[in-house]
């Protein structure tokens, strides 16, 4: 699992609030949730909020809305689908990076520890800046790239066999969970693509339809681009689609020694 670890712009303060349980509350659970405002001036803080678990719905993002909608509106966080399709709400919930809609109170002992994923920069509160991931994803032209014309005049036809290879790959939702867990991506996000990158390169690799193969392994030839994944596994071990990032990355590399000879 990835270890806890503070955003990359973060100096905790120590002058939290409190927002006590309502009165009569039987069922409270606290929410310690990571709280930074770029316009205040102020360091980071945890704020921490009590909840009364019999009020409040069975996910960590309801917790949040709950939060945002009745106690506190200043609390800033990304959502969309709250059904782990979108990928918006992925944050470091008690130590572990995982999706809000998906991660379920019940599972979690203790007060609730929220952050935003590590080694980011923070827009504020639990929204990181994703500018960066994104453009490592435009880098890998994530797109089906052909040269000959369509053969049927109309669509590239796959085999079930062709389409299965995708299976394992189509599924990432671009939470960043994986990338933001693996410590090659902490220190070398500047030049490492990253697991969850790496994982939609392959995507399109493996896709029989895609006439762009020697192009794509040509410019993921590089010492950092690739090659700095060590096989350490944090990625596989968090993705909260249950993807296998590292085994793509493993297929990488077996397309390159291949053609290699
Ligand atoms: S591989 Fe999994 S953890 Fe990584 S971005 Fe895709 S869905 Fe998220
Ligand atoms: S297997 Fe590679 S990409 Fe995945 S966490 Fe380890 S170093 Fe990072
Ligand atoms: S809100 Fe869409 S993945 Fe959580």
């Amino acid at each position: 699992m990835a270890e806890f670890s503070l955003p990359a712009n973060s100096k905790i303060s120590t002058a939290g609030k409190r927002f006590p349980a309502p009165a009569g509350a039987k069922n409270v659970r606290a929410f310690k949730i990571y709280r930074w405002n770029p316009d205040d001036g102020a360091n980071p803080r945890y704020d921490t909020y009590e909840l009364d678990l019999d009020e409040t719905g069975p996910m960590v993002l309801d917790a949040l809305i709950k939060i945002k909608s009745q106690v506190d509106s200043t609390l800033t966080f990304r959502r969309s689908c709250r059904e782990g399709i979108c990928g918006s709400c992925s944050m470091n919930i008690d130590g572990t990076n995982t999706l809000a809609c998906t991660m379920a109170i019940a599972d979690i002992k203790g007060e609730v520890r929220i952050t935003p994923l590590p080694h980011m920069e923070v827009v504020k509160d639990l929204v990181p800046d994703f500018k960066h991931f994104y453009a490592q994803y435009a880098s890998i032209k994530p797109w089906l790239q052909t040269v000959t014309p369509t053969p049927s005049g109309k669509e590239r036809i796959q085999t079930v066999e062709e389409r299965a290879k995708l299976d394992g790959l189509y599924e990432c939702i671009l939470c960043a969970c994986c990338s933001t867990a693996c410590p090659s991506y902490w220190w070398n996000s500047d030049k490492f693509l990253g697991p969850a990158i790496l994982l939609q390169a392959y995507r399109w690799l493996a896709d029989s339809r895609d006439e762009m193969t020697g192009e794509r392994l040509d410019a993921l030839e590089d010492p950092f681009r690739l090659y700095r994944c060590h096989t350490i596994m944090n990625c596989s071990n968090v993705c909260p689609k249950g993807l296998n990032p590292a085994k793509a990355i493993g297929e990488i590399k077996t397309m390159m020694m291949e053609r290699a000879g």
